[in-house]
């Protein structure tokens, strides 16, 4: 499972970037993960909650850099 730190900076979302946003994203996890259809407004909240998750990105560093 992929970590949601700074999870508002990385659409497309999902292994194969099929999901371009994250109020969608989360539509499908509530669906087939938990089988909820989540109303409106507690995914404002959410939303709201996981945009707090964004800080400072980390650098990835490659093989050859370190
Ligand atoms: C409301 C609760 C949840 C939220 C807000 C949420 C959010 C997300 C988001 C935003 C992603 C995309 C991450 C990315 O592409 O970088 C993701 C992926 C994923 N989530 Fe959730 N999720 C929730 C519940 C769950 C649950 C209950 C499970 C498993 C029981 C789950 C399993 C996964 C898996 C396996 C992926 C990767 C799917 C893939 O790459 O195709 N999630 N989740």
């Amino acid at each position: 499972m992929p970590t949601l730190r700074n999870i508002a900076l990385t659409a497309p979302y999902f292994h194969n970037g099929s999901c371009p946003s994250l109020p969608e994203a989360l539509e499908q996890m509530a669906f087939h993960n938990l089988g909820l259809e989540i109303p409106k407004e507690q995914e404002q909240d959410l939303i709201a909650f996981l945009r707090t998750l964004t800080g400072e990105k980390p650098a990835i560093l490659d093989e050859g850099s370190r």
